[in-house]
């Protein structure tokens, strides 16, 4: 969904930014996205890549953005031409024209010119940056466009002698939003938070999981949003498998329901996550597990901060969850020990964040040599901790029996099929932070309400 939020100007000015790293004597090649099949004659929805819309802002596919820093006309646009009998079908097109005056082009040029048009930009350049080895095809087509120019080497043409990955300058520039991302991202996650809301609001025993999901994506399409990645509705056992898409089982009174649901809004998810018990009442063990697990995310947000690095979200949710599992009695031994030899893990499978932007799982290293990466202001991290204990009991792994830890696999059935995760989505401000998602409430007190009082 790409409504086009963000003004004309801010893909130039990253544009600039972009060809300024570059420097004279180079050359991009960013290709958008291509449609997919699904069925027969039926297309996935479209997806713009967000490389090239990050760039250029261009919402179609069969299109190649060429950014030429120092050249008499820097950004080239290679798209489909208008053409009123496939428009009457299949929507409207930009064209070349279109692309010079809405997309701010030097220059565009239909896309069937490209292999003629193109390989003359690649004469004289020394560095061709483009996202090398992800699509087999494209890379083929690039290196032949490469082969034209090394053809003209008696001529005293010179042909490119350095290919640079696109994303060695561009993912930092995403992984540090600007403030027009921001308010998109902010606005992103307001949507998933009320979606998030709204399912709190109606559930009830007996629904299906399926129904939930409908009135989350109710809450994204009113929006004019989508959704950054297929919901996650799991009741009961179900909320134990992190990656539950099915959403297709009843709903039980006694369980609770993980909701795992984040909209796309002009290209940028949010990335929520809610537990709530079906039937607006929190269990007494499914209180204690929830509020370990607050008491988890709110130490790990508080680490979220300019100047901490990456890992200190884990690390503080990682030291909330194990001490309170040996105080639950679920984990024996000393906490130390337990968080060195990984032994939450049976409870606690998966790590705390991500970067998220564009993509929900978004571009921009996490490692700066061998060390964490510094936060800094405009980087965006989910995060989530989360315990999982599955129908029969967390299953004791390696780490205990290296440990000598024995592990109480007979659980009372009471701890059983409750699987607890909650996300927001926060970014690092200058001050310390933002938590993006905060309408969607997550203290016991304001979901039961919210259950109750269906607002
Ligand atoms: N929804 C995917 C994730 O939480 O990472
Ligand atoms: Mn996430
Ligand atoms: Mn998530």
């Amino acid at each position: 969904m790409f409504a086009r939020a963000i003004p004309a100007a801010v893909f130039a000015r990253r544009r600039r930014s972009l060809m300024d790293q570059m420097g004279q004597g180079s050359i991009a090649i960013v290709p958008a996205a291509h449609h997919a099949l699904r069925n027969r004659d039926v297309d996935y929805p479209f997806r713009q890549d967000s490389d090239f819309y990050y760039l250029t802002g261009f919402p179609e596919p069969e299109a190649i953005a060429v950014l030429v820093p120092g050249g008499e006309r820097e950004f080239l646009l290679f798209c489909r031409d208008r053409d009123p009998q496939m428009e009457i079908w299949h929507g409207r097109r930009a064209g070349p024209r279109g692309a010079m005056e809405r997309y701010g082009a030097d220059k565009a040029h239909s896309i069937t010119a490209v292999d003629t048009l193109l390989p003359p930009l690649l004469e004289n350049r020394e560095r061709v940056y483009y996202a090398i080895g992800y699509n087999a095809a494209f890379d083929q087509r690039v290196m032949g466009w490469i082969n034209q120019a090394r053809a003209k080497a008696r001529t005293g043409v010179r042909a490119p002698t350095t290919f640079i990955a696109l994303e060695h300058l561009l993912h930092p520039m995403r992984l540090r939003k600007d403030s027009e991302e921001v308010a998109v991202m902010r606005e992103s996650a307001r949507i998933a938070a009320e979606a998030h809301r709204r399912a709190m609001a109606i559930c009830q025993p007996g629904l299906m999981e399926y129904q939930l999901e409908s009135e989350i994506l109710n809450t994204f399409l009113r929006h004019g949003a989508g959704w950054a990645y297929p919901s996650i509705v799991g009741g009961g056992d179900n909320s134990c498998i992190l990656h539950y898409t099915d959403n297709n089982a009843p709903l039980a009174d006694g369980d609770v329901v993980l909701i795992d649901a984040g909209a796309e809004l002009d290209g940028y998810a949010s990335d929520i996550t809610r537990t709530f018990p079906v039937n607006g009442r929190f269990s007494g063990e499914q209180r204690a597990l929830y509020e370990l697990v607050l008491a988890a995310q709110k130490a790990a947000i508080a680490t979220v901060q300019p100047g901490r690095h990456f890992n200190e979200p884990h690390d503080a949710a990682v030291r909330v969850l194990t001490e309170g599992l040996i105080d639950l009695g679920l984990l024996q031994g000393e906490a130390e020990d337990l968080i060195q030899a990984e032994g939450y893990k049976p409870f606690y499978m998966h790590r705390t964040g991500h970067w998220l932007g564009m993509d929900v799982h978004d571009v921009g290293h996490y490692k700066s040599g061998e060390d964490w990466r510094i936060f800094e202001p405009g980087m965006v991290t989910t995060v989530e901790p989360g315990l999982y204990i599955a129908a029969g009991g967390a299953q004791p792994d390696g780490a205990w029996a290296r440990l000598g830890v024995t592990l109480e696999t007979e659980l009372d059935p009471r701890w059983q099929r409750i699987g607890i995760r909650i996300e927001d989505d926060i970014l690092v401000t200058e001050r310390g932070n933002e938590v993006l998602s905060a309408d969607a409430p997550k203290d016991i007190d304001e979901i039961e309400a919210l259950m109750r009082d269906g607002r």
